[in-house]
This record gives C-alpha cells, structure tokens and sequence, in this order.
C-alpha cells in the first residue's frame, strides 16, 4: 500500500464535494489532522467510514460545518458556555459535545444522544464544508489503531482503493487532533486534550474545567488481552521513559544487552546525544513536536527494531495533548 500514487486520488473541492453528495467518502485536511468525512445525514454513507477505518462501531464521530448558521441542525441545544467557547475558538480545533439532533444519522454517534461538533480553520475544509453546504462527520483518515495522518501520503498509506479520493493540502499545521469538550456536563469535561489548550478554555468560560484522564485501568494494559484500545501505536512496541540522559542511555544499553535492536523518538536538541540504532527527532519547542510527532511515529515502521524508547515532556498547554498520545501509543508502558 505504501508507495501508491497519492496523485492518482486527488481531488479538487469541486470533486470532492459532489463526491459527497453522492454520500462517497474522501478525505480531506484540516488544520489539526486529515478527516475522512461522509455526509452526516446519511447512515449509508457514515457506515463506509467505518468500512474503510475498520473502526469499532461504538466510537462516535465529529460532526464538522462550515458556518455556525449550520448548527441547527445537528445540536438541539447550546449552553452558555458553548456558545462563549465558539466565539472564542471557532474556526478552530475544539470539538463541543452537545445533545444531537435528530436528523443526524445513528451511527454518526454510536447511538449516544449527543453529537461533537467544530468547524474546522483549514481553508480547503471551510471551503468543502461550504460547497457541501450539509453537516459532515469525519474522523481522522487512518486505518483504526495507527496515528492519525498528517500528510495526503498518510492518507494514501493507509487508505487507498479504499475510499474515493483525497484533496491535498499540504501538511497540517498542528498536527495532532482538536481538543473535545463535553458541554453537556457542568463544569465541562474535556475528553481528549488536544489543539486548543485547558489553559486557554478556562481563560475564556473564567473557571475550571475537568480534564479526563484516561488510565491503563480504563484503557489499556500489557496483560489486556485485546488491542481494541490501542492508538497511534508504531510497529514496535514503545515505552516512555522519565528520567535523565544517563538514565536514557542505560535503558537503550539493557535493551542492546538483549540484543534488541532500539529505535529512541527524541527532541531535535537530543539527536545527537544517545547511542541507538534508529533516531527519530521532531523538533524542540511543544508546537515543533505536535506537528511532526505522528510522522515520527509512522516512520518508525520503516525500520526493522525491536522496542522504541521515547522521551517524556512537561504537561502543560499542548503538552498535555502530546503526553496523552505517546501515553496512549506506548500502552502506559512508562519506564523510570
Ligand atoms: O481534530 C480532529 O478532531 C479530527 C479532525 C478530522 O477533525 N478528527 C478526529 O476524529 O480526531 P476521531 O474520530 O479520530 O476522534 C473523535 C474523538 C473520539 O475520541 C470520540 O470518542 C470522541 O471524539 N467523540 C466524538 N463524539 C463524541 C460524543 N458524542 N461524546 C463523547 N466523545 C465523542
Ligand atoms: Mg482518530
């Protein structure tokens, strides 16, 4: 699949959105990470996302508009502080859990009774999102379990023949996926951290709001039999590892001691510093490492390694976001 012609499936706007119409999924950019998106009003045309994702049916989708004048119709209800949340952030990579209208198609939510909702800043999404002129739901363009794609090529990797075409805009800006908000909760739980910050929302709504931790307990463990909830892993098993760079080097030295073949995901500062057999660098400040972190975990597939030591980082403003997804795609397997 790797290596397939991205320019074979791209699509212009005009192309896409009649695609659309005809309830086939594509896959598109925006600012955070591609979605593949089906008209949201269609269950015909959400069940070929979850064909093409191979995505569990239970996990519900987003829901993306090009104009809050579209949100009618899919929410039954906006609380205050969604609406002060909106203003603040869209277009934008936060998602607003809300009670769901009734013409959006069952399995868009998995049969909850709300929906997530955002309209999204990438201009070739705004720009699709309104030649639709129709609610979209899109979840990231990658085969379930790997991490979302950040390129057109990561698209094509993991979905081509299996969708009808991609429009390419380029790489995404930030890099990882939008930050989901449950409004219908009070105070407000965020789900999923991600491109807009906590810091920033409580700025804006002028209180606290909960951040949901996700746990091994919850979510995955090395004795798990199952890997329903596994995301963004790499080939190779990953552990993080907390400590300092003596430390670093030691935990590399005992895995080569077992002759395993080690790939470290490091920051740009730390390329040179460990002796390993594969390096990954993605930058140094959160921003860099946000926009280059699932490239460098798909890169790791590449390479022919045993286990990948990667390194921990501070969990404030987007880096809460990226420690949730190295947590998330090394299974908890934290080492220190
Ligand atoms: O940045 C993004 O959000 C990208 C782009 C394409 O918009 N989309 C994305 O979608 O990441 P997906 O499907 O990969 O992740 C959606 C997340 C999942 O964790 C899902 O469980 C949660 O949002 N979600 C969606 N609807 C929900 C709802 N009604 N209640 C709670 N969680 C919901
Ligand atoms: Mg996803």
């Amino acid at each position: 699949m790797s290596g397939s012609n991205v320019l074979e499936t791209n699509l212009t706007i005009e192309q896409a959105a009649d695609l659309l119409r005809k309830n086939e999924v594509v896959a598109f950019p925006t600012e955070t990470v591609y979605g593949l998106g089906a008209v949201a009003t269609s269950d015909a045309a959400v069940a070929k996302i979850f064909t093409a994702k191979g995505r569990p049916g239970d996990n519900p989708l987003i829901v993306h508009i090009g104009n809050v004048s579209q949100l009618e119709s899919v929410v039954s209800a906006i609380p205050d502080t969604a609406k002060r949340l909106m203003d603040a952030f869209w277009p934008g990579a936060l998602t607003i859990v809300l009670p769901k209208h009734a013409s959006l198609a069952d399995n868009v939510t998995a049969g909850l009774d709300t929906v997530g909702v955002r309209i999204p800043s990438h201009p070739a999404a705004l720009a699709l999102l309104k030649k639709v002129n129709l609610p979209i739901a899109a979840p990231s363009a990658n085969v379930s379990g790997k991490p979302s794609p950040t390129t057109a090529r990561h698209v094509a990797d993991d979905l081509s023949g299996k969708i009808a075409g991609i429009v390419d805009g380029g790489e995404a800006h930030i890099g990882l996926e939008s930050t989901v908000i449950d409004c219908t909760a009070d105070p407000p739980v965020i789900l999923r951290p991600g491109g807009v910050t906590k810091e920033a929302i409580e700025a804006v709504i002028g209180r606290k709001v909960i951040l949901h931790e996700p746990s091994k307990d919850t979510e995955s463990t090395p004795k798990s039999p199952g890997m329903k909830y596994t995301h963004y892993a790499p080939k190779a098993p990953m552990s993080i590892v907390k400590g300092d760079s003596v430390f670093f080097q030691h935990v590399i030295d005992e895995a080569k001691s077992r002759t395993e073949s080690v790939g470290i995901l490091v920051t740009e500062a730390h390329k040179s510093t460990y002796n390993a057999d594969v390096v990954i660098s993605m930058g140094n400040d959160a921003e860099a490492i946000a926009k280059r972190l699932y490239d460098a975990l798909r890169a790791f597939d590449a390479h022919d390694i045993d286990v990948i030591y990667c390194e921990s980082f501070n969990e404030t403003g987007l880096g809460t976001a990226i420690m949730n997804r190295l947590l998330k795609a090394s299974g908890y397997r934290v080492i220190e």
